[in-house]
């Protein structure tokens, strides 16, 4: 009959669109082999960036942090910290006590506005002491004469501790004349251009650097630093006589690998889909931090909604109309994500969500928009892991050891926030370096905390230098 026949039909177009949605879906599914590609070939680029011949043309930059040392528990006393990079700007005092490993902290959010992160390196820095400023006048502690540690992340080369030449600025950052001059240099000279406090700037550190000596002040197996947030980067002591950029070949440093930019030489184009090139192309630095841009929290949000975009077009999705909201950049942050892929949310739930976002979508709509988060976020984690599995592989390797027990300090909003990202990052670098038992903490505060820790190291280290 007429009727029977219309069934069918629909029938036939439901199941041919479901095929479509499910060959987008299939992009983002990679294989065992694809993730041993990508570890084999992230642990080549890691080797690359050590070497002195082809350092300079690393896209893993390798970057040598000047940190020997993890704390031994002796460290105390008061410090400022500036945290600056992560999804909020902060201004910290920590007050570290002695032998019972304890630390205080009191710390004030301050807003970066757009138009600051892409203004003058000038403006920026006056802003950063303007804020300064205003979280010692809160404290109480005008015209105290702190030490104080600048966690700032973003690639630097450094050659000293308190040295740092920004190499580029990644994520949302792109304030000018700050690109090849040395950041601390900059931070005085705002210091001095104000002319109403003096504080001595001990030491520049990456996030991963604070996260990893953070952890490492509780668990001394701590021996990497993971962010999984609105970047994605990675630390880890490394033999220093494996660092040939750096004179000397006792003991260890803290190197700054700038994961980030992995794959910028096109070694994984083959897994990057059309929507990655897309966000890449839509970001403020086309051709750069390929890997950060599969797998962090700034970006993922606009890999999915790329991917919405997509499916609507074909019609597909929300009756086939684009909406001005979805042509909107960057209304996908980590928390909706998060939110959406939540086991325990319904999908009538995942409905509002959409609708928080302006988007009007039906039942079927929210069943396939949280299919693409899940695979988008999926593939993230998984690319992660591949990339922790080729450090601890060569940890384990360089150390000659049959079996390798090392500690992973992480932060991120990413990790802390997702409903999946932390364990299928856990299980692919199990499956991926079977042979290392890798154990995995939170670090509380890393970037506050750690920065204040390594500037009482580099304090300690001052008045005792290195034996
Ligand atoms: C970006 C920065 C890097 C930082 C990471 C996490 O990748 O280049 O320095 O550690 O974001 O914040």
């Amino acid at each position: 009959t007429k009727g029977a026949a219309m069934v069918t039909a629909v029938a036939s177009r439901v199941q041919a669109q479901r095929k479509q949605i499910d060959e987008v879906l299939a992009l983002f599914r990679l294989t065992r082999e694809q993730l041993v590609d990508v570890q084999g070939k992230m642990r080549a680029e890691l080797e690359y960036g050590l070497n002195k011949k082809s350092h300079a043309l690393a896209t893993v930059k390798m970057l040598p942090t000047y940190v020997y040392g993890m704390p031994d528990g002796t460290e105390k006393g008061k410090y400022l910290a500036l945290d600056l990079g992560g999804t909020n700007f902060r201004v910290l005092l920590v007050k570290i006590r002695s032998g019972r490993r304890s630390v205080r902290m009191y710390n004030k959010i301050f807003a970066i506005p757009l138009e600051i992160m892409q203004g003058t390196g000038e403006e920026l820095f006056d802003h950063i002491v303007q804020c300064i400023a205003d979280f010692l006048e809160y404290m109480g502690l005008k015209g105290a004469q702190l030490p104080l540690g600048f966690t700032f992340s973003f690639p630097c080369r450094q050659t000293n501790i308190d040295k740092g030449t920004l190499i580029e600025w990644t994520k949302g950052f792109k304030a000018t004349d700050c690109e090849g001059e040395d950041v601390v240099d900059m931070l005085r000279e705002a210091i001095k251009r104000r002319n109403e406090f003096d504080l001595d700037i001990v030491a520049i550190v990456n996030d991963t650097v604070g996260t990893m000596m953070t952890c490492a002040h509780e668990d001394p197996n701590c021996e990497i630093g993971l962010i999984a947030g609105t970047g994605s980067n990675m630390c880890y002591m490394e033999e220093m006589r494996n660092i040939e950029l750096v004179e000397g070949d006792e003991g260890k440093m803290c190197i700054n690998t700038e994961w980030g930019g992995f794959g910028d030489n096109g070694c994984i184009d083959d897994i990057r889909t059309q929507y990655d090139k897309e966000v890449d192309e839509g970001s403020l630095n086309p051709g750069k931090q390929r890997y950060e841009k599969m797998t962090s929290g700034m970006y993922l949000g606009e890999i999915v909604r790329q991917i919405l975009i997509d499916l609507t077009k074909h019609g597909l999705l929300f009756r086939g109309q684009i909406s001005e909201r979805l042509r909107t950049r960057g209304i996908f942050e980590t928390k909706f994500l998060s939110q959406i892929e939540s086991d325990r949310l319904a999908l009538l739930q995942v409905r509002r969500i959409l609708q928080q976002l302006g988007l009007d979508s039906t039942c079927e709509d929210s069943i396939v928009v949280k299919e693409v988060c899940g695979a988008v976020s999926r593939r993230a984690a998984q690319l992660c892991g591949a990339g922790l599995a080729a450090v601890v592989e060569k940890r384990r390797q360089d150390q000659g050891l049959e079996h390798l027990k090392i500690t992973v300090g992480v932060d991120g909003t990413l990790y802390k926030l997702h409903p999946h990202f932390s364990r299928v990052l856990q299980e692919t670098v199990k499956e991926l370096a079977p042979q290392c038992d890798v154990m995995f903490i939170l670090s509380e505060d890393g970037s506050g905390k750690g920065a204040a820790l390594i500037t009482a190291v580099a304090k300690r280290l001052q008045q005792s230098p290195r034996e």
